[in-house]
């Protein structure tokens, strides 16, 4: 465990460090990721361990050669069950690369992706746990992209879960690195699937539909068709443990400048994580304050009032959030620029919160999700404005959970079909699932 956080400390410092350095290769990803032919690479800067609470430079003694892992993925939707299985795979060597599967790929394979290739690898290099990202992998690895991996990027072994992975022709997509001798398995664990929050908006919308007073059985026939009904309901069943394995477990060093940056992180995207970048930027230690699942319900617009006829059944928050308080926690806790979180945020920063963590500043994005109604009477922020601590941070990205959401509702017939295809087999999993010890 005490390996696991050292091992990690140095990404996430020399993203603090070099926040430039970091964004142009950000920016180098998404121009790659027009190309299709071409798999680029974006290495985190090679430097040397660094120590923040110490404020010293020092390098580790290597003596043995670092066993570098690769895993892939299409990371759409990315979920806290991504997470955890590049988690484990880092656990199997020292340094962990992730293949992004192109957006043409997907769309050959499962239909079409709901984030484009920029924004997933903005979700997959903000991870903790990964070390480099490669844009636009295949969705299968051939010898040849194999023979790359292990000559180019110095793979020593391809890491994939243990549900079968088959190619359109029925063969195991691994084969080819068992063989050779170079393949690990990790276990899935986690109750959540990309199929399983597109379920979980395609129903809302539906249910949203039936408090309209639509006729009820056209409703019914449509879940049937969506598979989406027992997707509705979350497998995840939060431990104490697994938050651990996602906590840094450090508290603030001393004299640290504290920031403090609150909300619903639903649907965790590409645009949470780049703010969460630009509020780390100013401070030493970032605390994250998660609004509880009643909170968001209360004080945000529901995120899926999208249309007209939604707007017109005001059923406020019956659907929202789309993720949990739990799943949403880990999502952030993830994150690499985040140190710590607070699972279920006061709505108001008091100042109670402020002296207990000793906050230094307060932020909010610009772009954020739309608040409710309420928020003409209550601000949220009054007292760190009072105390002269709350800063208006320009968000990087516009996305906001509700686009997410809105992308997948206006291409519902697509998603659904690729939903009803994936629902089968993840039926099949759930059906066939045995107990796994370890992680
Ligand atoms: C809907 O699902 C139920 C149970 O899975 C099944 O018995 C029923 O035949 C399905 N209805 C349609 C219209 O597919
Ligand atoms: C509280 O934060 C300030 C920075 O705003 C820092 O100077 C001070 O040392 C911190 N207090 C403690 C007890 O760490
Ligand atoms: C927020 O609400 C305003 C007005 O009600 C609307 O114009 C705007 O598009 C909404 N923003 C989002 C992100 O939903
Ligand atoms: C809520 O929305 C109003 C109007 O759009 C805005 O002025 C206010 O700053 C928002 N509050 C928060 C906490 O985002
Ligand atoms: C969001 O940003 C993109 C590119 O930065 C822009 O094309 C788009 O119009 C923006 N959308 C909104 C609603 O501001």
């Amino acid at each position: 465990m005490t390996m696991d956080y050292e091992s990690n400390n140095w990404i996430w410092d020399g993203v603090y460090n070099f926040p430039h350095l970091f964004g142009g290769l950000m920016l180098t990803a998404a121009l790659l990721g027009l190309s299709t032919s071409y798999f680029g690479v974006i290495g985190l800067p090679h430097l040397p361990y660094l120590r923040s609470d110490l404020g010293i430079f020092y390098k580790k003694k290597r003596d043995k050669k670092r066993i570098r892992v690769y895993m892939d993925g299409c990371f759409d939707l990315m979920h806290y069950g991504h997470a955890n299985a590049l988690r484990q795979a880092k656990a199997l060597g020292d340094e962990l690369v992730v293949g992004v599967v192109s957006d043409e790929e997907i769309v050959a394979n499962k239909g079409p992706p709901v984030l484009s290739m920029e924004e997933r690898l903005a979700l997959v290099s903000g991870l903790k746990w990964v070390d480099e990202v490669i844009a636009n992998a295949p969705y299968a690895i051939t010898e040849q992209f194999m023979h790359k991996l292990f000559n180019d990027y110095k793979i020593d072994y391809i890491i994939h879960g243990d549900d079968p992975c088959l190619l359109p022709d029925g063969t195991d997509a691994y084969a080819l690195a068992k063989r050779a001798g170079r393949y690990k398995q990790i276990k899935r664990t986690e109750g959540v699937s990309s199929t399983d929050i597109v379920g979980r908006i395609l129903s809302s919308t539906k249910d949203e539909k039936a408090c309209g007073g639509h006729n009820d059985a056209s409703v019914k026939g449509d879940r049937n068709e969506s598979g989406s009904k027992g997707a509705h309901l979350s497998q995840f069943l939060p431990t104490s443990r697994r938050i651990v394995q996602f906590s840094n477990g450090k508290a603030p060093g001393p004299n640290a400048r504290v920031v403090y940056i609150d909300g619903a992180f639903d649907l965790f995207h590409a645009g949470h994580v780049e703010i969460l970048k630009s509020a780390r930027q100013l401070g030493d230690f970032l605390l994250v304050g998660i609004h509880d699942d009643h909170t968001v319900r209360y004080f945000y617009l529901d995120a899926l009032i999208l249309n007209q006829f939604m707007v017109n059944c005001k059923h406020r928050g019956k659907h929202c959030p789309i993720m949990h308080l739990h799943e949403r926690s880990l999502s952030v806790l993830a994150c690499r620029c985040v140190d710590e979180v607070i699972i279920g945020a006061p709505w108001e920063v008091t100042k109670d919160v402020i002296t207990t963590f000793n906050i230094s500043l307060v932020v909010h994005g610009t772009c954020s999700e739309n608040n409710s109604s309420l928020a003409g009477e209550i601000d949220p922020y009054s007292v760190p404005k009072s105390m002269g601590i709350f800063e208006l941070l320009e968000s990087p990205k516009n996305i906001t959970t509700t686009s997410v959401a809105q992308r997948i509702i206006a291409n519902h017939e697509a998603y659904m079909k690729r939903n009803a295809k994936k629902a089968e087999s993840e039926k099949k999993y759930y059906a066939e699932k045995k107990y796994v010890s370890g992680d």
